[in-house]
């Protein structure tokens, strides 16, 4: 891209302040700029005005979950059909690792965080060991997908390569980028965090099939014949992944896709609680969740919204391909974010100074025909590390890892 064209594509989008310093810049620097320029979306910028439309929900009733007791009763049908479908190369599992991990405060990949006490246990350790269990249990190797984005890529491949992918096949392990959008202050100008860079970050995880599609990861899962892909979070360590039981009661359930849920430890936990909206599968973020719904009962006198997800899912890969093409609605959230003040000179702000753009893997529920809440234990399988210290934090997961066994 050119200057004029890239001037003609900001004069559009309001953003004609990103090229500032662009007199100033090397020829390296302006042909940077130029190219991040045309690279990047700006035309979610414009939404912040108008945020609070963006995710209205429809009508949200209860959407009943499989509950421990039944899958402890079926058992056997279901771990023998999700065995034979794992032994038949039809499970794909994708880390998504994108995110900045913001709250735990490390500037590296979250998953090279090492929560050992004696010894080193990194989390992606910890996620490679989970795997390897079910590698080990069905006698064949499942491909992983990973997420990264521009900012953590070299840091990620490069610590997997260190580590000797931690007992892994590479040749099982792909990794792929998800996009990048601009960060903005409160009225949509995007900000710049170099005289020849705006500052950007990570688009949410709502983009990683899209992403597949982009990088050729999704001919792969073809010519390898996945038909389903258990996408899961970076932070639980504890987490089941490619689980036979749970892929064997997706697919006999004959589901679009199965969400792993646990059983709320308070109305007001803060974790996505499974439903219907608008008489379809969906998910409502606990700040949605008004007292009304937080405190409805079933026709049983049951909470009706107590099983929340802990981002966990095996999407049937052809019902992806159906709704890929579909927008997710965006969500904007407050940020601190890094940015060249009046001066041009970088700052890291103390308090949330503008707005991220995302979309939410959440959101692809709702566009799904069929959804199976799959209930565990959350003792077993939920030790989600977003903070250093306190509610879900390195402190809480190492103590569940204690109790199921797990020497740090
Ligand atoms: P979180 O919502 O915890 O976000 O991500 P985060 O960016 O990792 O952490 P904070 O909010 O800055 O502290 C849930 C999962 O989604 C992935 C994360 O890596 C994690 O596995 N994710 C999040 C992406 O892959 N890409 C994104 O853009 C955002």
């Amino acid at each position: 891209m050119n200057y004029q064209q890239a001037y003609d594509k900001l004069e559009k989008c309001g953003q004609l302040h990103v090229l500032k310093y662009y007199e100033e810049l090397t020829p390296e620097g302006k042909e940077a700029l130029l190219s991040q320029v045309e690279g990047l979306d700006f035309s979610m910028t414009e939404s912040c005005k108008h945020k609070e439309e963006l995710t209205q929900k429809g009508k949200i009733t209860p959407l009943s979950a499989m509950q421990l007791k039944e899958i402890a009763e079926r058992k056997e049908e279901f771990m023998s059909a999700g065995l034979e479908a794992i032994r038949a190369g039809k499970v794909g599992a994708v880390l998504l690792a994108g995110g900045m991990g913001t709250r735990l405060g490390s500037d590296a990949p979250k998953g090279v965080y090492n929560i050992g006490l004696t010894k080193e246990v990194f989390i992606f350790q910890r996620l490679i060991e989970n795997l390897l269990d079910v590698v080990h249990q069905a006698d064949a190797w499942i491909h992983l997908f990973v997420m990264t984005s521009d900012k953590n890529h070299e840091a990620t491949t490069a610590f997997f390569k260190e580590k000797n992918y931690f007992g892994y096949r590479p040749e099982y392990i792909t990794f792929f980028m998800q996009e990048m959008a601009p960060a903005t202050d409160y009225d949509g100008k995007v900000y710049l965090e170099a005289k020849d860079r705006i500052s950007t970050s990570p688009n949410g995880n709502g983009g990683w099939f899209s992403s597949m599609m982009r990088w050729g990861v999704v001919d792969k899962i073809h010519e390898a014949g996945i038909e389903w892909l258990n996408v899961f979070a970076v932070d639980n360590v504890l987490q089941r992944i490619a689980d036979p039981c749970f892929v064997g009661a997706t697919i006999l359930t004959d589901s679009d896709v199965g969400a792993k849920v646990v059983c709320k430890n308070a109305p007001d936990e803060k974790i996505g609680v499974i439903c219907l909206e608008d008489e379809r599968p969906s998910i409502v973020e606990y700040y949605e969740l008004t007292e009304e719904l937080m405190n409805a009962k079933d026709e049983n006198g049951d909470p009706a919204y107590s099983f929340g997800v802990i981002l966990n899912y095996l999407f049937r890969e052809k019902a992806l391909e159906e709704i890929v093409a579909k927008k997710l609605p965006l969500h904007i959230v407050e940020k601190k974010i890094p940015c060249l003040d009046e001066k041009g000179e970088l700052i890291k702000p103390e308090e949330p100074n503008g707005y991220k753009y995302e979309q939410l893997v959440l959101d692809m529920i709702h566009q799904l025909d069929s959804c199976l809440p799959y209930e565990v234990e959350r003792n077993y399988e939920f030790a989600p590390i977003k903070n250093k210290t306190g509610i879900d934090s390195v402190e809480s997961a190492r103590e569940l890892c204690r109790k199921n066994g797990i020497e740090l």
